[in-house]
């Protein structure tokens, strides 16, 4: 495997354009390499050979389709620390985030893998003696995948696996500050012999012209993004107008709910993975902390202690726990938050308000968070706790579901009854019970309201691929 790949993957060759933008380290600045700028016309070219080669990879059995997507999970965990490696210079998330990273993408490829031999149909009692009524999945075709810097591996193959083990054919249009994992990928897929035109990427700096082109192409069936739900509305919108299908992955605004019966120590541990996984810049972060009066003092302290301790630096030393944000306009936005919430009256009981200057952010606790402030109805997407107190269980769910967003919940309580009776009151898609950490590929990943539809991972994951076909038959 060479070193970085860094041209357009279309049909099975390398298509170096003369146009070419630059990915750059988050950390410094520092160039890691010039990309091809993909436009209009390879976008085209990369759908042509998605179409073309869609009738051969639909017909292959469905297990080789799940051994080829197995091979290259295994190569993904082969290769681990390497692509460990470019992940952290391309997105500046610590050493040991971008290794789970890595596996936890291998393990959707994986997963898939099994799952392409379990497209099942059924048959249906018909009325009709003479009449057998069958039921099939066929893949929908074409595939656009848009996918988010934040986990350049695993959101490119949670959509991947699940699309190629149904049988669609993929073009992939990585974000522009972190195409070269999705470059090493399909470098692999290449290598462990994935056919021309199955896998294609269109690395590009015209994310919305580039993008809109793909949404327009006749032969793409299906839009999948991860991203805004700014950005998803409109793929929505533009998707309408040839009825593609669309899974869509959009912003949170978790919540994070500590009861009075809490055990404060398990919640502290699970709040530090809710909020610092990858520099809090995950849809899945704990925005919002929402906990009951008679332990909030205690909890808030605990709290500080633990994130008191979490190193700040490069995400190549492996001390680090929080590594940069991914570029200037998320320090600046964070900073903005965080100096409205402080200007409405919160209180910054740990760190110093950053100021949107530095792209490496150091944590900071604040509490006496109200509605008013503007981090309680935005995603922060960054290390800033923000707390509120809630007179009752009550109180909290209603706090809790007073966002728009509805992607992922977390509760924390000892009593049983409590933990159910909370997890179905939080308007979300997905809620963790004493759990921050809520992401597992076996599981079905995916928000509700402003949070988008559709789920990826799990054996739903793969039914956004395929549409049912009916088939009447009649025997005599
Ligand atoms: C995301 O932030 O979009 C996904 C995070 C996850 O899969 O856990």
């Amino acid at each position: 495997m060479s070193e970085v790949k860094r041209d357009a993957f279309i049909d099975g060759r390398w298509v170096a354009g003369e146009a070419r933008f630059a990915v750059t380290d988050p950390f410094d600045d520092a160039p890691i390499a010039d990309v091809t700028d993909a436009d209009e016309a390879m976008a085209d070219t990369a759908v042509a050979a998605a179409e073309r080669a869609f009738a051969g990879w639909s017909r292959r059995a469905a297990p080789e389709r799940g051994t080829l997507l197995g091979a290259l999970g295994a190569r993904m965990l082969a290769d681990e620390r390497r692509l460990a490696e470019l992940c952290t210079r391309e997105n500046g998330k610590p050493i040991k985030e971008s290794l789970a990273e890595v596996r936890y993408a291998a393990s959707f490829l994986t997963w898939f893998a099994g799952e392409a031999g379990r497209v099942y149909g059924e048959t249906i009692p018909a009325s009709n003696p003479a009449q057998r009524l069958l039921v099939t999945r066929e893949p929908v075709g074409p595939v656009a995948v848009i996918t988010p810097w934040n986990f350049p591996y695993a959101m490119l193959t949670r959509k991947l696996g699940a699309a190629l083990a149904a049988g669609c054919t993929v073009v992939a249009k990585p974000a522009e500050a972190t195409p070269l994992g999705t470059l090493a990928i399909a470098e692999l897929a290449q290598e462990v012999g994935v056919p021309a035109g199955v896998f294609n990427v269109v690395p590009t700096s015209r994310a919305r012209e580039v993008g809109g082109h793909l949404l327009a192409a006749k032969a793409i069936r299906k839009i999948s993004f991860t991203g805004s739900t700014e950005v998803g509305m409109l793929i929505m919108k533009n998707a309408a107008a040839d009825l593609k299908r669309v899974s869509l992955e959009l912003g949170g605004n978790a919540p994070f709910v500590v009861l009075s019966d809490a055990d404060l120590d398990a919640a502290v541990a699970g709040a530090l993975v809710a909020k610092f996984r990858n520099s809090g810049q995950t849809c899945v972060a704990a925005n919002r902390f929402i906990v009951e009066e008679p332990v909030a003092e205690a909890f808030a302290g605990k709290l500080r202690a633990a994130v008191a301790e979490l190193h700040v630096g490069r995400g190549s030393d492996p001390r680090t726990d929080v590594g940069p944000v991914i570029d200037d306009a998320a320090a600046r936005k964070i900073a903005g938050l965080v100096a409205d919430a402080v200007k409405r009256g919160a209180r910054v009981v740990l760190g110093t308000p950053p100021d949107g200057a530095s792209r490496l952010i150091h944590p900071v606790i604040l509490d006496g968070i109200t509605p008013e402030m503007a981090l309680w109805r935005t995603e922060i997407f960054g290390p800033v706790i923000a707390l509120r107190t809630a007179a009752d269980e009550g109180a909290a769910i209603a706090q809790a579901n007073d966002t728009e967003y509805g992607l992922v919940a977390y509760v924390y309580t000892r009593d049983g009854a409590r933990q159910l009776r909370v997890a179905e009151a939080l308007e979300a898609g997905m809620v963790g019970v004493n759990e921050g950490l809520v992401s597992t590929a076996q599981a079905p990943f995916g928000g509700i309201k402003h949070s988008g539809f559709g789920r990826e991972g799990s054996r739903h994951g793969i039914d956004d691929y395929t549409n049912l076909k009916y088939i009447a038959q009649r025997i005599g």
